[in-house]
């Protein structure tokens, strides 16, 4: 049996962190009191102008890929998550693939699914794996979420902020990703969107984020109970059994009543919100290349990790790390 394991993670956050209380010298009518009692940030990392997500999925790739203990061009396919591209074409995978000096012709592609989007590439990365057509992946989230905020709208523009995560998944006799689960439904995109478009060399449309907070938050807190427990019904699996739940790292209130629902305390939730805000498909990388780092998830933990974002789209994934 092919299972596809988790060798080794790598993250990178841009510049110096930017507090509310930054973002409130800089002109957004905002406090550091209202930011943290509605969403639990206190803090996001923003890229300049200059620096696009795949610079920024470079350095964490790096850092994986050294974790990983293995050479770029080890890699035989390269799957980067991002709702940011630098470009509208090539993709941010074929970018990163060039920028790795990676030459083996592999396949580079992105996956589109916002705030989930780790979930599914890495779900799509460990079916090439399991079909025995591929021995190694590098699954990206890259972000750079300040470029289409509508930095006059106060009730979005505090919410998010830049990053990127990174693991290489290969082969293993070992398990591995044991389940996982990804959904859709279309019909609820008008709640989260960036409904703009170009044409004809102009902007068509909206080019910032839109949203609904209050009917996102009610979404997202169903849907996140309800695809952890799906991943846990796959594999047999009782909640006692996890040792770590990584949800997608939108809002601290979202990410507590999901561990309430799932009955999972919050010492085994790990959190990053405050920190990074919202990176989108980079906060679960992030978050977990953190908690390997700082040394509380190891070798043999059970890991849930699960997205929900603009589509909608969500997910999740039960490892045996
Ligand atoms: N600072 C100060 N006041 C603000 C701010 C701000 N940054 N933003 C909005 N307000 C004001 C509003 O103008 C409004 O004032 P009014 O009553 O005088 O009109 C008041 O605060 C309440 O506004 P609401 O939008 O109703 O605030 P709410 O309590 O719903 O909180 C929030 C907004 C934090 C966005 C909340 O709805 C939420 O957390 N939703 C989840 C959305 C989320 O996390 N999205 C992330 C992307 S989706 C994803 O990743 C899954």
């Amino acid at each position: 049996m092919i299972y596809a394991r988790i060798a080794g993670t790598g993250s990178y956050l841009p510049g110096e962190p930017v507090s509310n209380d930054d973002l409130v010298r800089r002109g957004i009518d905002t406090s550091d009191e209202w930011v943290m009692t509605r969403t639990g940030i206190r803090s996001r990392h923003l890229a300049t102008a200059e620096v696009g997500s795949s610079d920024l999925a470079l350095i964490a790739s790096e850092r994986a890929i050294e974790a990983a203990g293995c050479e770029p061009d080890e890699i035989d396919l390269v799957i980067v998550a991002t709702s940011t591209p630098d470009y509208i074409f090539p993709s941010t995978a074929a970018l990163l693939q060039s920028k790795l000096g990676i030459r083996n012709g592999g396949p580079a592609f992105d996956v589109q699914a916002v705030c989930s989007g780790f979930v599914y590439a890495l779900t799509v990365a460990e079916k090439f794996i399991r079909s025995g057509s591929h021995k190694r992946a590098l699954v990206v989230g890259a972000e750079v979420f300040s470029r289409i905020l509508d930095w006059s709208d106060r009730g979005t523009c505090v919410l998010f902020g830049d990053g990127a995560g990174a693991v290489v998944l290969e082969a293993s006799e070992q398990p591995g990703i044991v389940a996982s689960a990804l959904h859709a439904d279309g019909s609820h995109h008008p709640i989260l969107c960036v409904p703009g478009g170009i044409a004809s060399g102009q902007v068509i449309g909206d080019p910032f984020l839109r949203m609904d907070g209050q009917a996102v938050f009610k979404f997202a807190v169903k849907v996140l109970g309800d695809v952890a427990h799906e991943v846990l019904d796959m594999a047999g699996a009782e909640v006692a059994s996890v040792d770590w739940l990584i949800p997608h790292q939108a809002n601290i209130r979202i990410i507590q009543s999901t561990a309430k629902r799932l009955g999972i305390s919050m010492d085994k939730v790990i959190t990053t919100v405050e920190r990074h805000g919202n990176t989108s498909a980079a906060s679960i990388p992030l978050a977990l290349d953190l908690a390997v780092r700082d040394g509380r998830i190891q070798r043999g933990h059970r890991v849930v990790i699960e997205g929900v974002g603009g589509g909608f789209t969500w997910g999740a994934a039960l490892i045996d790390f």
